[in-house]
């Protein structure tokens, strides 16, 4: 028991096999794609030539518009599916992006990260594998550039690699929360920091460090090739009993996070509103909660605790309070095996004059999932085990109405923090 202290591609004009090509082109100079092939070799599933609803983003700091009349993507690679959408998660860059004119590849384009439906359409290549038409999975759409994918459609493409297969006994519209915020969760834990998952009894996951050094490293795109390989030392990573500290534990990312770390044997420290979310951290495996709204105490809090010993901290909030978690750390290099402190952040890192330079700092890889189908499938069937044992709690979750057409106003409550850590997820149903 534990316990507590305190994606008609008409958009342009072409023709739809014309602008799938350029994309196809265009990821693979981009290396977003991992196994590429030459394009007269190129599975082409033809989809029915009718149209679907979708979400259109025109312009930067403007509404998605609701279109009718948007072509349904086609299956353009061997291991692709075609997924009927039933739900989608939404995640704080469905705002962020065109409030910031970030993550948009070309405008109009179509966002969403998170989503489940069911499989309707195979390339033939993919019969054997193990997503069949009529499986109901959850797609974390990490792969933005690619329109085909993207979350605010009717229909959508995925890789098998990055579908997870929802086990009956569980609600769709819980698993659309869940996507995004566990590729983010494994990745900064299991790649960034090197964490293994494989001992944890009631659900063993993988060693990504182990699957990383079977992959050739030029298949990874070199903008995240470091970053896949940092930790691959054995002392650099995090071992059971080692604290790790979570600001923004109550985030859907933070509670996945501290789930995984928490299986894996390591004591957490999470900083959170301990008021609102206090008991549900507690109940998931915080060791330590600390309330975020102090935030001089909570760095001594920290220190603490872990007798100025804490060489793992995770930020999920932002450059400030990662800043904050920066001074927690105990930034000398081992003088016995020459390990670092490690600090990861989400959604920033301490201004570079601020930083440490004996401390590792990290962001996530998150490209790996879809560019690495070792990666990918491992995380994914993992998942599903996951979701079938019950092992993971999944989100509170927020179902908003007026399918397609509700986006807008429920990314206005999303952006409000009204949410308060529970996925908003929208039906399509
Ligand atoms: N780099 C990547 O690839 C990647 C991937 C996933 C997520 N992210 C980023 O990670 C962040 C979290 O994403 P998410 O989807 O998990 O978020 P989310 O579930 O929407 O997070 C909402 C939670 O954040 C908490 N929060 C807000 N300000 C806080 C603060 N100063 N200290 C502590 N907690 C605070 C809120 O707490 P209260 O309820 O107390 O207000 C609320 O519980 C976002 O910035 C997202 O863009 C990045």
């Amino acid at each position: 028991m534990s316990t507590t202290t305190i994606i008609t591609t008409t958009l342009d004009g072409k023709h739809p096999a014309i602008y799938q090509e350029e994309i196809f082109i265009e990821q693979r100079q981009n290396g977003h794609v991992s196994n590429p092939i030459p394009p007269q070799a190129q599975t082409t599933v033809q989809t029915p030539s009718v149209m679907q609803k979708a979400l259109l983003l025109y312009a930067a700091q403007q509404p998605y518009a609701l279109v009718t009349d948007h072509a349904i993507p086609s299956i353009l690679h061997k291991d692709e599916i075609l997924i009927k959408v039933i739900s989608i998660g939404l995640n704080p860059v469905d705002w962020k992006g065109p409030a910031f004119n970030f993550g948009l590849p070309r405008l109009p384009w179509v966002n969403g990260r998170d989503l489940a439906g069911v499989v309707v359409q195979t390339a033939d290549t993919t019969a054997g594998s193990r997503l069949q038409k009529g499986d109901v999975v959850l797609v974390p759409s990490t792969d933005y550039r690619d329109i085909r994918k993207a979350a605010f459609q009717e229909y959508a493409v995925a890789t098998h690699f990055n579908a997870a297969k929802i086990p009956s006994a569980r609600c769709t519209h819980a698993a659309a929360s869940v996507g995004v915020a566990f590729v983010a969760a494994v990745l900064a834990l299991g790649v960034s920091l090197g964490l293994d998952f494989q001992a944890i009894s009631e659900c063993a996951g993988p060693n990504l460090p182990e699957i990383l050094d079977k992959v050739n490293a030029d298949t990874i795109p070199a903008d995240v090739r470091h970053e896949c390989f940092a930790s691959r030392h054995a002392v650099e990573r995090p071992k059971a009993g080692d604290w790790i500290a979570i600001w923004g534990a109550s985030t859907t990312t933070g509670l996945i996070t501290l789930q995984l770390a928490k299986k894996a044997g390591l004591k957490t420290i999470c900083i959170a509103d301990i008021a609102r979310h206090g008991s549900k951290l507690h109940a998931v495996g915080a060791d330590i909660l600390i309330d975020r709204h102090d935030t001089s105490r909570a760095v001594e809090i920290i220190r603490g605790i872990t007798n100025n010993k804490l060489r793992y901290a995770v930020d999920i909030v932002g450059s400030h309070t990662a800043a904050l978690l920066q001074a927690t750390l105990d930034p000398t290099i081992s003088a016995t095996d020459g390990s670092h402190a490690h600090l990861l952040g989400l959604t920033g890192l301490p201004k570079a004059q601020d930083k440490d330079e004996r401390i590792m700092y990290h962001t996530v890889p998150i490209k790996l999932f879809h560019s690495s189908p070792e990666v990918g499938e491992a995380m994914v069937t993992w998942l599903e085990r996951l979701l079938e044992t019950g092992a993971l709690e999944l989100p509170e979750i927020i179902k908003a109405e007026g399918g397609l057409g509700g986006v807008n106003e429920a990314l206005g409550v999303l952006r409000s923090g009204d949410a308060s850590g529970k996925r908003i997820v929208v039906s399509l149903e």
